[in-house]
This record gives C-alpha cells, sequence and structure tokens, in this order.
C-alpha cells in the first residue's frame, strides 16, 4: 500500500469517526422524567424547536428551516448535504446558522430571528416567518400544563378535549398535554405522505442488506406496532406494502380497502416475502389493515411472474408442492395474539431470569404470536386462528427482521417491548431458520432515512442515554426513581443479549465501571435506592454467568464484592 492510499484511507476513517460523533452530539435525549402536571424544564427547548423546525410541515404552510437556509445561500437541495460526507462542513455552516436563528427566537421571539435570517443568509422574511410563527405556538404550550386540572374534570365525569397521539417533533399540535388523546381511523392508513417515506426507508433496508449480504432476502419478518402506526399515520405497515411491491388505492369511500400492484419494471427488484407480527393493540385498532396485508400478500402470491422475482409466490409455491398445504394456509403471512390477548410475555421472563436456554424466549414469542389473522377458502376473515406449524414453517424462510422506530421520545433500551418484540421474533427465527437473522431498525429521528443495525443501534443508545452523564443526571435528579430508570435501561440492555446476543462487552464493562465501580457514584446511587442498584448489579453478574460479558478478574471481583456489600446493607435494612 503507497503511503498516499494510506492517507486517503486515514481520512476516510477520521471523517467516519467524525460522522459517528456527530451522530451522538446531535441525538435528542430526555434529560429526566415528566412530571405529571409540570410544565416542561426544558434547559434543553432550543434543541427540541431546533428538530421542530427540521422538517417541512406543509400543513401549516411551514418549511424546514434547514432547507429554507440553504435554499437562500444557493447551495442546492440540503437532504443531499446528509448523504455527502464530503459536504459536511457546508452542512455544518448551514447547520450553525439554523441553530443561531432557533436560540434568537427563543431569547426575543419570531419577528426578530425572522429579520435577524434575512440578514444572515437573505432568507426572504415571508418563507421562514410561518415556520416561526408555529415555533412561537409550540413554545407557548410547552410553557403550560393542564394535566392536573384535567384529570379533575375528567374524575368529575365532564369533557376533556380530544387531541392527537404523537410526539412533539412528528406533530407538534399533540401539545397542549392534558387532552384526551385519539387513535385515527383505521381506513386513513397509511397516508399518502406516510407510503412515501415508507418507500425511501424500505428502499434504504433492502439496499443495506444486499449490500452486506451480496443479494435480496427470501423473507423477512416485520414488527408491526399499534401506537407508531397511529404516530406515523401507518409507516411501518406502508413498509410492509413497497416491501411486497404494491400500494395502497383507495375506494369511493376514500378508505385504503384496495391493492394495486407495483410492476416489476417499475419496482427493480424482486417482491420480497413479509411475515408480520402484529401486536394486540395493532389488531384492536387496525383490523382492515390486517385485511389488507393479507390481500397484499395473496394478491402477489397469485401475479404470473418468474419465481426469482417474486419471493412470495416462489415461497408459496414451494410449501404446497412440500406438504401439499392448501393455498390459503400456505399464504398466510400475518400473525398476532390471540384474541383477547396481549405481548409475548419474553420480557417477562427475561427479567425474572427463569430460562434455562436462549431458545425457550423464541419459543414462548410464538407460543404467544403464532395466531393467524387471514382468509379462509370461502372468503370469510379468520381471526386469530391457532397455526403454530404455519408460523414456524415461514419463519424458518426468514433472513432479515425489522422494526421501525417512530418517536423521539423511546428508543430501544427505554422499554422492554422492542427486546420482546424485535428480539423475540430474531430469537425464534434463529432456531427455526438454523441461522441468526441480520436485524435492522430505521430511524425516523432524523429527515433523512437511516437504516441501522441492531448492534449499531445499541451502541448508539447506549453512548446517547444510559453511559452519558447528561441523561444520568437528568435521571437522578429525580431520586429513587431516577436509579430505577437507569437499572431498567441495563436491564433492557440485557434483554438484547438474552434474545439476539447483541450486545458489546464493552458496553457492560462500562456500565460496571460507571454505576458500580466509581465509588462516589456507587454511594449516591445507594442513598437513592440501594434495591435498584442491587437489581443492576444482579444483572451485570447474570449477564457474566450467561456469558454475554467476559470482563477481566479483577471486575468481577469488584463486582461482587459491591453485590456483597448491597446484600449486607438490604439484610440489615430488611432487620430494622
Ligand atoms: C403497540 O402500540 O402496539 C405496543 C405498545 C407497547 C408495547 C407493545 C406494543
Ligand atoms: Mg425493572
Amino acid at each position: 500500500m503507497n503511503p498516499k492510499e494510506n492517507a486517503t484511507e486515514r481520512d476516510t476513517r477520521v471523517m467516519q469517526f467524525y460522522e459517528q460523533l456527530v451522530e451522538i452530539e446531535q441525538r435528542l435525549i430526555p434529560t429526566g422524567l415528566h412530571v405529571f402536571g409540570r410544565a416542561s424544564e426544558l434547559s434543553e427547548k432550543a434543541d427540541l424547536l431546533r428538530m421542530v423546525a427540521s422538517f417541512d410541515r406543509p400543513e401549516h404552510g411551514a418549511r424546514a428551516l434547514p432547507a429554507l437556509v440553504a435554499e437562500a445561500l444557493g447551495i442546492e437541495g440540503y437532504e443531499a448535504l446528509l448523504e455527502d460526507t464530503s459536504a459536511t462542513e457546508t452542512r455544518e455552516f448551514v447547520d450553525g446558522i439554523v441553530s443561531e436563528a432557533v436560540r434568537q427566537f427563543c431569547e426575543e421571539g419570531a419577528q426578530s430571528s425572522v429579520r435577524w435570517l434575512s440578514s444572515r443568509a437573505g432568507v426572504d422574511r415571508e418563507k421562514s416567518l410561518p415556520t416561526f410563527l408555529l415555533l412561537e405556538k409550540t413554545a407557548e404550550q410547552l410553557d403550560s400544563n393542564h394535566e392536573i386540572e384535567s384529570l379533575m374534570r375528567a374524575l368529575r365525569g365532564e369533557y376533556i378535549e380530544p387531541g392527537p397521539g404523537a410526539d412533539i417533533v412528528q406533530n407538534p399540535f399533540v401539545l397542549p398535554t392534558g387532552r384526551n388523546t385519539h387513535a385515527i381511523n383505521p381506513y386513513s392508513v397509511p397516508s399518502i405522505s406516510a407510503f412515501a417515506r415508507a418507500k425511501r426507508t424500505a428502499d434504504a433496508l433492502l439496499e443495506r442488506y444486499v449490500s452486506e449480504h451480496g443479494r435480496y432476502p427470501r423473507a423477512m419478518a416485520l414488527v408491526l406496532w399499534g401506537l407508531d402506526n397511529i404516530k406515523t399515520q401507518g409507516e411501518g405497515v406502508a413498509q410492509a406494502l413497497h416491501l411486497l411491491g404494491v400500494r395502497p388505492t383507495r375506494d369511493a369511500l376514500n378508505r385504503a380497502t384496495e391493492i394495486e400492484v407495483i410492476a416489476l419494471e417499475e419496482l427493480q427488484r424482486p417482491r420480497i416475502d413479509v411475515v408480520m407480527t402484529v401486536s394486540g393493540i395493532f389488531r384492536d385498532l387496525f383490523a382492515p389493515t390486517m385485511a389488507l396485508l393479507d390481500k397484499a400478500v395473496r394478491r402477489v402470491a397469485t401475479l404470473d411472474e418468474p419465481l426469482d422475482m417474486n419471493y412470495v409466490r416462489r415461497n408459496v409455491a414451494e410449501k404446497i408442492e412440500a406438504d401439499g398445504s392448501k393455498f390459503d394456509d400456505a399464504v398466510t403471512r400475518v400473525f398476532s395474539n390471540a384474541p383477547g390477548n396481549y405481548g409475548t410475555n419474553v420480557n417477562f421472563m427475561v427479567m425474572q431470569s427463569e430460562w434455562e436456554t436462549s431458545d425457550t424466549l423464541g419459543d414462548l414469542f410464538v407460543t404467544r404470536k403464532c395466531f393467524a389473522y387471514s382468509r379462509d377458502s370461502k372468503g370469510r376473515t379468520v381471526e386469530g386462528r391457532e397455526a403454530r406449524q404455519l408460523m414456524d414453517d415461514v419463519l424458518s424462510r426468514v433472513e432479515a427482521t425489522y422494526q421501525n422506530i417512530d418517536s423521539f421520545e423511546v428508543g430501544i433500551t427505554d422499554v422492554d417491548h422492542y427486546f420482546e418484540y424485535l428480539g423475540g421474533i430474531s430469537k425464534a427465527v434463529e432456531k427455526r431458520a438454523q441461522a441468526r437473522p441480520a436485524i435492522y431498525l430505521s430511524d425516523s429521528l432524523s429527515p433523512q432515512t437511516k437504516i441501522r443495525s441492531l448492534a449499531e443501534t445499541i451502541r448508539l443508545e447506549t453512548r446517547a442515554k444510559t453511559l452519558n452523564p447528561k441523561w444520568y443526571e437528568g435521571m437522578l435528579k429525580h431520586g429513587f426513581r431516577g436509579v430505577a430508570e437507569i437499572e431498567n435501561h441495563v436491564a433492557n440492555t440485557f434483554g438484547w443479549s438474552a434474545t439476539a446476543d447483541a450486545v458489546d462487552t464493552w458496553i457492560y464493562t462500562e456500565i460496571v465501571k460507571t454505576f458500580l465501580l466509581d465509588p462516589i457514584m456507587f454511594n449516591r446511587l445507594r442513598e437513592l435506592n440501594p434495591h435498584s442498584v442491587q437489581s443492576l448489579a444482579r444483572r451485570l453478574l447474570e449477564a457474566h454467568d450467561r456469558g454475554y460479558w467476559n470482563p477481566a478478574e479483577e471486575i468481577m471481583e469488584k463486582l461482587r464484592d459491591a453485590l456483597d456489600d448491597l446484600d449486607i446493607q438490604s439484610k440489615r435494612e430488611a432487620s430494622t
């Protein structure tokens, strides 16, 4: 290798490293818990408003500020800058102007920012005003809180004004809080903009898989949640449809009940077979959408196309050939809990440490989720028929699993539901396909679509939250509850070891160093909540005992010492 190539490679690596740092730095994280009835103490209000201002909001005539600034400066396409690592300086320049404008807005109001942007970057005042007026309204509503008043009114049986469900960045009009959150009309799902966005995400997902495996996956398993699809107007649903190579169409009542096939010439890739496991909440809220997904798979399975361009048709034909299945069975792809049931229980089993081998976790997932929602040969709806063998069979062909992260507020180590679902299904696939699937997540937390592997997502979440002093100090302001939140994050991280073995060993090492081996921090946590610190220490010991973490013996000794200390303290407290 000549020295010049070396330097180029080094520059590329430095650039990639820099990009990763920026990604962590720009990640919006909660820096404390919401206290019911209290207006947000948003020291990071400017950060939140900057994110609100980063998206076009055609429904309010408001443009995304970064795009407006870039346009006014004669820079073509802000979105393209996001993809282009050689344009980092230009992007930073634009972002710097946007941040300054939002900072000025927080201090001096909309008119001042509009004037400043006009003189600084030549942004037309009329164009930026609607965006700042939107920020003004959002900021005002962030400062007020009617939650306790609404609760009291609800308890008296009075009327509570309805409001949409989403997070503030997705839809600033979820504010003010303290309203009666409503769902959406299931027939409106997926919306036109959700489908457009989902197309980009699904393409990026396939691109990532192909770049790592050299070909398309023969089948994928998707997790669909109800609240996510409310918040995104059905982005997850639209991703499934796009992978199949179809789009929804509307009937005479403007309901998304029909399917239009995207021609292979337009699609320019094979149709991917998708297995959909939907949550109990999704099943309850989106019955017509489940029928739409089932209809889409059936339509694709009957298209007269080459098998190497239509994986649904190929897999259905193979199954019929192999075991004489009926078409209606072979084409079943939508699964959920039995009627009236919710959840996978994988999270409970992991939290209680009551499992021998990790296969048990995947088997439990299938036991809970193997109920088919489809049609029989006479076209009658089948609502939750037990179909364990069918589910085992479709999962045995899956090569990649995927879930869409929809929110700025909740990530994959904040709650145990991501690992119970995406981890649970991945573990189920691993046994049935006899190979660990590629596991991906997408990120609607930035204006550009980003696909990450599970391991990458865990690293990012760990750096941005669990190990980030800004995050844990924010939690510790809440005392007892804050320590419990830290312990929850560690337990949820462990959930990804249990279900997918996707946690780097350095993550556990840094956790133990940060929270248990630093004497000052250890004592702070013990004072606030000895019970949660004890659980955290036990969880780390479990990670070691189950073979997910193998640190230096010296670290294990210190961890055991800390645990002994905590056990003594808890016995002493129990006896007093
Ligand atoms: C849902 O929205 O479907 C959901 C929410 C929490 C946990 C699991 C599913
Ligand atoms: Mg817990």
